[in-house]
């Protein structure tokens, strides 16, 4: 059954508090809820009240303090109906009973390493006990926990603390208020044997708060990273948005097994541990950056997610998209704007642009849903982001801020809609934003095709710009601010075009051109300067064009983009002729190495987390993207292959020069900042490039960095280097890190990722051997993610393998997962999205095995879902 955002009415009643009582037990945890309910003015007269439940069993029930007639109401695992409760305010008293160690699905309240806690957005709250489960329905929540002293002698709730202490022998409790009304995705509690950091931070309106991380025992020495980087987002927030936190305290627990990466719960975040822990031995520099920007994504959500929360789940957007933003400014502030910005966008094209083009595309607000817990997808997320960030530049930076204090301050303690957040904007800026809006509503990525043209007699240059989406043509224009500049032989170009305002041209029609004049020399455009709209751009433009934009552009993205877009199109081109193996030494590969070659030997050491990034070729899963019909991973595999190799050879001196003086320049105390992290990045890059031209080279000095790395960025990098040469190097090294982390759960998942990632034949069998590691389980979502996931999404040559054997081994993973983690399989089940994009034989091994696991028993609601869009025909 489909639910439509048309279908949207307001709840028939309201619960103003809820006083719930939860005492813990393994497997029979008891709740006691008590609701103060009353009929909502703006629902239907006289409904029954019908509350949500999931798998629940009633234990009693009563109506302002009087058990109710057997008739009076039904109750059913999945509701629980009062037919005709009074018209006037009542309270309801309903207990019901859970175990908590059966809950495998990781939704609701479950128990993680002995650690009770709980999940409940998008839909959780219903499993612990009945509710009006919808963010519409606000109310100010009063938790009591009550467990055995020893078991969880750590007790958190929503809010504030207000009391605890003994319950009878071996047992206590603890009392917590939260006055900020709030719906119920957003309960949290927590109870456990926990590590504790914490410190104390002064809100710029003078609150004292007191911050805190909660690990397992013995892991409180890698908390402190996290600690830092709520103290980090806190103090951001109050500059960039003026948004100051509004509690005592503010609780982050790490735990160990989570479906998704965190949960912005009141005051109480509960996170996925990988996103928490951090040390230089366990942590890569990628880590430490996902933990700071996590952090402060789930923080920001106190502002974008809960003081202003969504009407209903079609609007996710307006909580995710927004707060991915927001901290994506963070860490642009924190780091090099430039780099990360690079990954913004690489991460959206790998995920979001696939997604959109595939069998599960949809909008950024979908219109209708099965199952919503499907839709925290790269479009509602990084998408969603884009658009906030188009907005900015449309207004400019200045409205965008005065246009954001305007939605908080109108919508402060609502549950509000993007028309809500849209209508910010248009009031304070007097701009109809109508057009724009159409952003939210149209899947697909749009397509702008771009013609110049100069004019030497009339010194003008003409850019002509058309825009379509595929599969939509005749859908009204979208709103595109296109940044742009020109370009020549020296750097940049000062030239006059009154449509271009602020560096900014909108192209809102379907067709539209431009002049520039006064332009003598014949430039290159450098067009989306910071890749300013999540589109496709089509534009000829000559390898000598795009290698002054690298040379002289000062827009970073672009030049990155530059590089990029020439090895891209090399690599396309030779796979499409499928070259061989054997040296390739066409020219225009040639012209490309001697630019790089220049750009190294100018600003490698002057910024080397840009050079890095330069460095790196489009991955595998960009080329067939790119390509998008007809793909044959393998003939990627090799043509990218070639063009590593031969760019390692001809830089070969200047990456040894590189790597020797990076290495030298690694400070003694290790630092995580983003300077030190730049060094690494370079350096690891050079590493993998010699090895593309000299394996042997190659091996030895990644047998060296392994050995004598001081931190786990470089012992890692060593490791992936090594594990694609076969030999005796590869198997010796992923023996002696096993044996190193044998008891650090999360860094032997980089080592199952590692494996999974090897380009050979022989890696199914490996990962069906590595499934009985001791160190993995299919319950956990890490290890699942790393092995599997890693497996079907970054190993295209294996997974897609034409004898069907990769696709095999992931559906029978999917099925397993299935029985005991419906969301988690359904995840692992996206990897089949881009099916369609491939040659005849992988298409119908694909279409095999799709087929497979639609006709096992009993899927899920989740994985049927994504399988049934999956599977339609597009
Ligand atoms: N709101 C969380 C975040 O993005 C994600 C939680 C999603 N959980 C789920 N079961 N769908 O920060
Ligand atoms: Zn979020």
């Amino acid at each position: 059954i489909l639910i439509h955002l048309e279908d949207y009415r307001p709840s028939d009643y309201l619960i103003d508090t809820v006083d719930i009582d939860v005492r813990l037990h393994p497997r029979e945890t008891r709740i006691i809820s008590t609701l103060a309910l009353r009929p909502n003015p703006a629902g239907r007269p006289h409904a029954p009240l019908v509350l949500d439940g999931d798998e629940l069993a009633l234990l009693g029930l009563t109506l302002d303090g009087s058990p109710l007639d057997s008739a009076a109401y039904s109750a059913t695992p999945a509701a629980l109906t009062v037919h005709e409760p009074p018209r006037r305010p009542f309270a309801l008293r309903i207990e019901t009973r859970i175990d908590p160690t059966a809950n495998t699905k990781l939704m609701g309240l479950y128990r993680s390493s002995g650690v009770y806690c709980t999940q409940c957005e998008a839909d959780g709250f219903r499993w612990i006990t009945y509710f009006l489960d919808r963010p519409d329905v606000m109310s100010v929540y009063t938790t009591r926990i009550e467990a055995e002293e020893d078991e969880a002698p750590i007790l958190l709730g929503n809010g504030n603390p207000k009391e605890s202490g003994p319950a009878g022998p071996g047992r206590h409790y603890a009392v917590w208020h939260d006055p900020h009304p709030k719906p119920a995705y957003l309960f949290a509690l927590v109870g456990g044997r926990l590590d504790r950091v914490s410190r104390e931070v002064t809100t710029m309106d003078g609150r004292a708060v007191s911050i805190a991380v909660y690990v397992e025992p013995g892991k409180a020495d890698r908390a402190d990273y996290a600690l830092e980087a709520i103290a980090r987002s806190m103090r951001w927030d109050e500059t960039a948005f003026g948004r100051a936190y509004d509690l005592d305290v503010f609780n982050v627990v790490a735990v160990s097994d989570f479906n998704m990466g965190a949960m912005e719960n009141k005051g109480l975040n509960i996170f996925n541990d990988k996103y928490v822990l951090a040390s230089p031995d366990t942590a890569t520099d990628a880590d430490y950056a996902a933990i700071e920007r996590i952090i402060a994504h789930e923080y920001f959500h106190n502002w974008s997610g809960n003081r202003v929360t969504c009407r209903d789940w079609f609007q996710l957007c307006l909580k995710e998209g927004l707060t991915v933003f927001r901290d994506q400014e963070f860490s642009s502030d924190m780091r090099s704007r430039a780099v990360h910005r690079i990954g913004e966008v690489r991460t959206l094209r790998a995920r979001q642009f696939p997604e959109d083009a595939g069998p599960l595309a949809h909008p950024v607000r979908p219109r209708a849903y099965a199952e919503i817990n499907n839709f925290y997808t790269a479009t509602v997320y990084e998408k969603g982001a884009e658009i906030v960030r188009m907005l900015r530049t449309l207004i400019g930076a200045a409205a965008f801020r005065a246009g954001m204090d305007r939605y908080f301050a109108d919508n402060d303690g609502r549950a509000a809609t993007v028309e809500d957040f849209l209508a910010a904007f248009a009031t304070e800026t007097g701009r109809d934003l109508s057009g724009f809006a159409r952003w939210y509503e149209r899947p697909g990525t749009p397509v702008v095709t771009i013609e110049g043209h100069h004019d030497a007699s009339a010194r003008t240059y003409r850019l002509r710009f058309r825009q379509r989406l595929p599969g939509a043509e005749d859908s009204p224009p979208l709103v595109i601010p296109i940044a742009l500049g020109l370009v020549g032989g020296r750097g940049p170009i000062a030239a006059a075009c009154e449509r271009v305002v602020g560096g900014v041209f909108v192209l809102d029609r379907p067709a539209d051109e431009i002049v520039f004049t006064d332009v003598d020399e014949r430039p290159v455009p450098s067009l989306f300067r910071e890749f300013s709209a999540p589109v496709r751009v089509e534009m000829v433009l000559s390898d000598t064009e795009r290698l002054t934009l690298l040379a002289h552009d000062n827009d970073s993205f672009n030049r990155w983009q530059a590089a990029q877009s020439i090895a891209m199109r090399l690599i396309v081109q030779r796979t499409k002729a499928d070259a061989p193996l054997a040296e390739d030494a066409g020219s225009d590969a040639q012209a490309f190495v001697e630019a790089l070659s220049t750009f190294l030997d100018a600003e490698a050491l002057s910024d080397p987390a840009f050079a890095a990034l330069v460095l790196g070729l489009p991955s595998e899963g960009d080329v067939a993207n790119e390509i998008g019909v007809d793909i044959d991973p393998d003939a990627i595999h090799r043509a990218r292959r070639t063009l590593r190799r031969h760019i390692g050879r001809g830089l070969r001196k200047r990456l040894e020069a590189l790597h020797a003086a990076l290495a030298d320049q690694a400070e003694a105390a290790f630092s995580s900042d983003a300077a030190s992290a730049g060094r690494r990045a370079l350096q690891n890059a050079t590493l993998d490039l010699i090895k593309a031209a000299d394996e042997e080279r190659g091996t030895e000095l990644a047998v060296a960095q392994f050995t004598d790395a001081t931190n786990m960025t470089d012992r890692l990098a060593a490791l992936s280097a090594l594990a694609t040469i076969p030999g005796e190097a590869r198997e010796a090294a992923l023996q002696a890190f096993a044996s190193r982390y044998a008891d650090e759960p999360l860094v032997l998942d980089k080592w199952f990722g590692i494996q999974a990632l090897i380009p050979e034949n022989d890696t199914i069998a490996r990962i069906r051997e590595l499934q009985d590691h001791p160190a993995f389980a299919m319950t956990n979502p890490n290890r699942v993610r790393a092995l599997i996931g890693t497996f079907s999404t970054a190993n295209p040559t294996q997974f897609a393998r034409s004898d069907g054997a990769g696709f095999k081994l992931v559906a029978d993973a999917i099925r397993t997962i299935d029985g005991t983690n419906p969301q988690l399989a359904a995840r692992l089940l996206t990897a089949f999205g881009s099916w369609r994009m491939l040659e005849f034989e992988r298409r119908s091994q694909a279409t095999a095995t799709l087929g497979e696991i639609a006709a096992t028993p009993g899927l899920s609601r989740d994985v049927a879902d994504i399988l049934t869009r999956t599977l339609a025909q597009g």
